[in-house]
């Protein structure tokens, strides 16, 4: 008998990050991983291999025309999820698309257009705002804790060797806003909501890659609440606190930070609390990279949570369209030096 409280799960793209969704997936009870595809068929095997013989494909239009997923989770690069996010519209598949949502503001556009136009549910594999540190202290600011919001940091700073795991980030022109940039700016959007401006300045730390490598943001929001967001691949400070992300928040009655170690520190009035806010080690996860295995379950779950229930999911892509948005203003200010960009919201 179908069990119709069970979602059906495609993979495409099995490459360096996939291994975290596909494993989310198939720990998941109540999801049925029905297929995994790679244009690289020994990467599609070993996908088949970690997930206890999915069956495997390497072309995904045949893979989605013979599993018919609920929903097909596209972990391939940027240039490739406008063609596949068609591909799964045009057969009524729901689509997560990993981040960045496009190579550029104008094809994550054409996507956000595409699930409008075809009432295709779609959302991005924003998974940041999904660190469970981060939704604690969400809660902590938006409880009336810490009274009127004042002020933000967010801060993500290494030299954690990226490029081998993945050597197309060395090629592209536009790095660090669009790789990392995307997932501090979205946290931003998540605490703070839609910033009115923002001035970014960015550097470049060595000479063997394409793009920038450090971006220093200042964001403006509603009754001049302030953000500071900052992002690196070029930071040589120890302790190297890869892949954690650092914030804090103060308000007029108390403040809130996740520090090194997932360290958190509350005040609320004259209360004050240090708790230890690291997330949970599953079977599959392993330290230190647990937060981030971590955030790709509880952002798979999310669309399980949301889509099936005809709930919009948090990080729909034109939810994500404005982090794009604010990536492109980033960009735009540092060509200027660092000037004011405003924000059209
Ligand atoms: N959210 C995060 O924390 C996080 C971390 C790392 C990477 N990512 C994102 O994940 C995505 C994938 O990154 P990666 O480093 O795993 O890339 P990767 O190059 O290692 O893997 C991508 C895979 O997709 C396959 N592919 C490309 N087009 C295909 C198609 N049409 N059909 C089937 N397979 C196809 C490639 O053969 C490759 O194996 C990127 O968008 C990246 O930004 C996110």
């Amino acid at each position: 008998m179908v069990n119709e409280n069970r979602s059906k799960v495609a993979v495409i793209g099995c490459g360096f990050f996939a291994t975290n969704h596909i494993l989310s997936w198939s720990n998941f009870k109540d999801v049925d991983l029905v297929g995994v595809c790679d244009l690289d068929e020994e990467r599609a095997i070993n996908a088949s291999n970690i997930s206890k013989g999915t069956p495997y494909f390497t072309d995904a239009e045949l893979m989605l025309k013979e599993v018919r997923p609920d929903v097909v989770d596209i972990v391939t690069t940027a240039p490739s999820h406008y063609h596949l996010a068609k591909l799964a519209a045009s057969l009524n598949i729901s689509a997560i698309i990993q981040k960045p949502m496009a190579p550029s503001l104008k094809e994550a556009t054409k996507i956000v257009d595409l699930a409008e136009t075809t009432k295709t549910p779609m959302m991005v594999h924003e998974n940041f705002r999904f660190q469970q540190p981060i939704r604690d202290l969400k809660n902590f600011i938006t409880n009336d804790n810490i009274g009127q919001h004042l002020f933000c940091k967010i801060s993500f700073r290494t030299s954690f060797d990226i490029y081998t795991n993945q050597p197309y980030l060395k090629e592209v022109d536009q790095l660090v806003l669009m790789d990392l940039g995307v997932h501090v700016l979205d946290t931003a959007r998540f605490l703070f909501g839609e910033a009115t401006s923002i001035c970014c300045r960015t550097q470049k730390t060595r000479s063997d890659i394409a793009g920038e490598d450090m971006a220093t943001m200042m964001l403006g929001f509603s009754e001049e609440r302030t953000a500071i967001v900052e992002c690196t691949y070029g930071s040589k400070q120890v302790p190297d606190l890869f892949p954690e992300t650092l914030v804090s928040v103060e308000g007029t009655n108390g403040a809130i930070t996740l520090g090194a170690g997932y360290q958190m520190f509350k005040r609320s009035g004259e209360k004050v609390e240090t708790i230890n806010a690291e997330p949970s080690v599953d079977d599959w996860c392993e330290k230190p990279w647990h937060v981030v295995q971590d955030s790709v379950k509880n952002t798979c779950r999310h669309w399980i949570d949301t889509v099936p229930q005809n709930l919009k999911p948090e990080t729909s892509v034109d939810d994500n369209l404005k982090t794009l948005k604010l990536v492109e203003a980033a960009y735009q200010s540092a060509a200027k030096g660092g000037s004011l960009v405003t924000m059209d919201n």
